[in-house]
């Protein structure tokens, strides 16, 4: 028995079952045992790979969309650049790299990150090294100080939700507990929460409603921080564009889907981002928003296609192929396709004109 599963084992024994919520943070986030503070674990020998780790130009074109966000503001001479769970500190990487050919840009800009895995932390410091001396936070708050620039790639996916199932009597929440054979099971608390509470939808008999709470207060705060002291946000994940309802708790391992119950603190949990609630949040919170646009939309808008062109130009026959391929498979088309299942969000100053990437609006040509 690992020692995530052993604890909670014993958690649920003492103390009942669990929220989903709860659940999903102690296998995430568990301070020795949760999967992101024990491991680095993109790339082919890890569990999962994303954007940025799939090629150069995905940082490339977020540089140059947080350039021109720059500039709109006014090129503030100063400002903080702020990633959030920036895994292997790739994205950053390669956004700095490409917005050298801005003038004052790395000047007026400070860099934070936002990741809590002390694991993570070390890979982004000897990545980042010689090219940022980033200020580490455990939560966003710190990081929001005057105007700001956000991006995050898949951080929302990885925040904690609850979930409610509809019963005959009304919405009951789902809950975490012990199956009788030494092992977890899903069940229902006993109680129906009360009509009149957030949970309004209505759904057929075993709908499966999901709160994103972490994730709206986490676009709340930002949305409210950009509305009062300027700036914007992109924020880039999997998940649609309507909400609705459904289980979307997933658990990834070694690139294969898993049960969610089982691999505790070994597997990737993620749930798919309601992003009309983002936008809904943000809205309320006073910020303007963009999008979301499908990342294919978005990064084509961006001038993908050209940056893919221009490398393939220098590149040898074997690294044009390479390029064509993380080109292809950042844009693809389709349910199961990058280019479509990921969205992109945009939360600006409400003063500020429309950004680049979103409908028709291209950066203008670079020097
Ligand atoms: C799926 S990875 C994405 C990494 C990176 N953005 C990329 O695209 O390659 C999620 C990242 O968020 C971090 N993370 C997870 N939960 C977090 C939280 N509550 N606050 C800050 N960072 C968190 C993880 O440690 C990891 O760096």
């Amino acid at each position: 028995v690992s020692g995530l599963k052993a604890e909670l084992l014993r958690l649920i024994a003492e103390d009942g079952p669990i929220p989903v919520s709860r659940f999903m943070a102690l296998c995430l986030g568990h301070p020795r045992h949760g999967y992101y503070l024990t491991r680095d674990p993109f790339g082919a020998q890890g569990d999962f790979t994303t954007a940025p780790e799939i090629s150069q130009m995905f940082g490339e074109m977020i540089g140059l969309w947080a350039a021109h966000l720059w500039q709109a503001m006014g090129a503030p001479a100063r400002f903080a650049l702020v990633e959030l769970g920036p895994g292997r500190g790739t994205l950053m990487a390669d956004m700095l790299r490409a917005t050298r050919i801005v003038p004052g840009f790395h000047a007026a800009a400070s860099v934070h990150l936002v990741e809590t895995s002390p694991v993570l932390r070390d890979v982004q410091a000897a990545t980042l090294s010689g090219k940022a001396e980033p200020a580490w936070h455990d939560r966003v708050g710190t990081a929001l100080d005057g105007p700001v620039i956000v991006i995050a790639n898949e951080l929302l996916d990885a925040l904690p939700v609850d979930q409610f199932v509809m019963t005959k009597a009304g919405w009951c929440e789902r809950l975490v507990g012990l199956d009788g054979e030494g092992g977890l099971a899903f069940g229902l608390a006993g109680q129906v929460l009360p009509a009149g509470t957030s949970l309004q939808m209505r759904g057929e008999e075993g709908a499966v409603l999901e709160q994103p709470a972490a994730a709206l207060d986490l676009v709340s705060e930002i949305a409210t921080h950009v509305a009062r002291s300027g700036g914007g946000a992109l924020f880039i994940d999997y998940g649609s564009l309507q909400s609705g309802f459904g289980d979307t708790l997933q658990a990834m391992r070694r690139h294969q889907f898993v049960d969610p119950l089982t691999e505790l603190g070994e597997a990737d949990l993620t749930v798919h981002v309601d992003f009309a609630r983002m936008v809904q949040t943000a809205l309320q919170a006073g910020a303007a928003v963009q999008g979301p646009s499908l990342q294919a939309d978005f990064l084509l808008a961006l001038g993908l296609a050209e940056r893919a062109d221009a490398l393939c130009r220098n590149a040898t026959p074997d690294q044009a192929r390479a390029i064509g391929a993380a080109f292809d498979r950042l844009t693809e088309r389709g349910e199961t396709g990058m280019g479509d299942l990921f969205k992109v969000l945009a939360l600006s100053h409400p003063g500020l004109p429309p950004l680049p990437g979103f409908d028709l609006h291209r950066l203008p040509e670079q020097g």
